[in-house]
Order: C-alpha cells, then structure tokens, then sequence
C-alpha cells in the first residue's frame, strides 16, 4: 500500500453504497479524511466502520438547486478544504427509448449530470483558488457505447465526458486534474438491478474478461486518479471494462 492519502480530504458522492462506499472504502484505508455525501439516511451507518478519524457525513439530495455549494461549504467548514472529489451518485432509470417518460429523463440528467456539474464546479473553485484538486466522475461504459433501452443513461455519461475534457482545460493550468472513470456493469444494487437475470448472462458473454467489475477494481483506478503520482493524467475517460469497448 505505498499510496498514503494523510492530509489529504476527500468528498465522495453516492458514498452509502456501491462504487461509493468502496471509495471511501479505500481512501481511508490510506489515509484520507473522507466527507461522504448521499440522499440515503443510511449514509452513517454505511460509513460509519470508515478506518481512521475525523471523517464527516452530509445527508443531502445533490438534485436540489444549491445543495453542491452547501454541500461543499460545509465539507470545508468541518475539514478546512477539499483535496478530492468523487462524484458517484448516479441513477439508472431505464425505458425504450419511444417509451421512456420525461421525468425518467429529467431525473437521470438532474442527478448523473448536472449535479456532478454542480459539485465539480463548486469544489473546483476553491481547488483552483489553492492550486491542488483531483476531481474524479463517475461515467460508464454508456459513455463511449449504446445500451438497450438505456438512452437517457448513455447520454448523461456521454455528457459527463465532455464536461470532464472541457474543465481539464481550464483548470490544468492551477493544479487540478479532472477525469472520468467509465465502469463495465460493476456488482453493486445499481448494477444488479439494471443486469438481472439472464440479460446480465447474456451481457456476461460480450465482456471478453467474462465477468462483471467488482466496486474494489473501481476504487483501485479512482485512488489513482485521486493521487499525487497522476498530476499529468488529466481530461481522460478511463475504461475499466474487461474489453467489452475494445471488441
Ligand atoms: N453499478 C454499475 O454497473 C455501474 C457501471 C458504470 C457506472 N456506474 C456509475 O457509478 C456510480 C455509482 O453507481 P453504484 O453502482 O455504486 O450505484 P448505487 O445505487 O449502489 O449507489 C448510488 C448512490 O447514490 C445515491 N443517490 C441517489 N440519488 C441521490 C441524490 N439525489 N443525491 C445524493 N445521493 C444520491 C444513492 O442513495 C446511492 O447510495 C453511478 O454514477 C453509476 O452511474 C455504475
């Protein structure tokens, strides 16, 4: 474990459960101070087995107009600063596409979208202003790909993309990198419950590594992304798909 995250203090999204959770997971585990963020008041008990001290917990739905700076305000108001940012709360809210219902699409972009925009913005202006950030957002293999019955999804992933790209640019220059982190289906309630049955068999079968990702595998790439040792890694959209993208 030669990655030490000491001093530094990380905001993790979506942290009571899944992709989350096994961020935080995996921060502390190093080092890090984590303020987890998530609409679920199951957020302390999920976190609360969190290795290390001095870590914070900010029940909060991300949808809402003003929660990101609130949010953000209060990891710094209790932590002092903000070094990394994990956006992971996300949703699957899938239909075909000449049936999905305008609120499963507004809902999908309010949270994978413009609240991983708020968030990034909002602890993007003060990593700037101190000249150090690692910001880390969620995507998909959705991103980069088309998914039966999953357009609202890919779209809000695909939009992810470009948001990551176009701030990289602007925010290269003050020390802060940002990158997107595109999962295969990864085992967690998400996943599980968008890939039930024999359509998750089947899906199986496309991904050459024959098996779905585990959220640890997840983690391990965004504790990466999140360390000092990928300061010229910035503006990426990394696949961790067993090959499903390379077919
Ligand atoms: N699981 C997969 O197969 C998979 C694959 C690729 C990408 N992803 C992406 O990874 C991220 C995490 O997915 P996961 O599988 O861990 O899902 P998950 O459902 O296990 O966790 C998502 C978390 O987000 C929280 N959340 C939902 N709405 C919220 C809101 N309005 N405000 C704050 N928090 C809210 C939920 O309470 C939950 O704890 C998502 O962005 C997802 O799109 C997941």
């Amino acid at each position: 474990m030669s990655t030490t995250f000491s001093g530094r203090i990380a905001l993790v999204t979506g942290a009571a459960s899944g992709i989350g959770l096994a961020v935080a997971t995996h921060l502390a585990e190093r080092g890090a101070r984590v303020v987890s963020v998530d609409i679920s008041d199951r957020l302390a008990e999920a976190t609360d087995g969190l290795p290390g001290e001095g870590h914070h917990a900010i029940v909060a739905d991300l949808t809402r107009e003003g929660a990101a700076t609130e949010v953000v305000a209060e990891a710094v108001d209790a932590t002092g600063q903000v070094d990394i940012l994990v956006n992971s709360a996300g949703v699957a809210l899938l239909d075909k596409a000449v049936d999905l219902s305008l609120d499963k699409w507004n809902a999908t972009m309010a949270l994978n979208l413009t609240a991983s925009f708020t968030m990034a913005q909002a602890a993007g202006r003060q990593m700037t202003e101190r000249g150090y950030g690692r910001i880390i957002n969620l995507a998909s293999q959705a991103s980069v790909v088309g998914l039966d019955q999953h357009v609202a999804y890919c779209t809000s992933k695909a939009g992810i993309v470009g948001m990551t790209k176009a701030m990289s640019l602007e925010w290269a220059p003050a020390g802060v990198t940002i990158n997107a982190v595109s999962p295969t289906v990864v085992e967690t309630e998400l996943g599980k419950k968008a890939w039930a049955g024999q359509k998750g068999e089947d899906m199986k079968k496309l991904i050459p590594a024959g098996r779905f990702a585990q959220p640890e595998e997840v983690a391990a790439m965004i504790g990466y992304l999140a360390s000092d040792d990928a300061g010229m890694v910035t503006g990426e959209n990394l696949l961790i798909d067993g090959g499903y993208s390379a077919v």
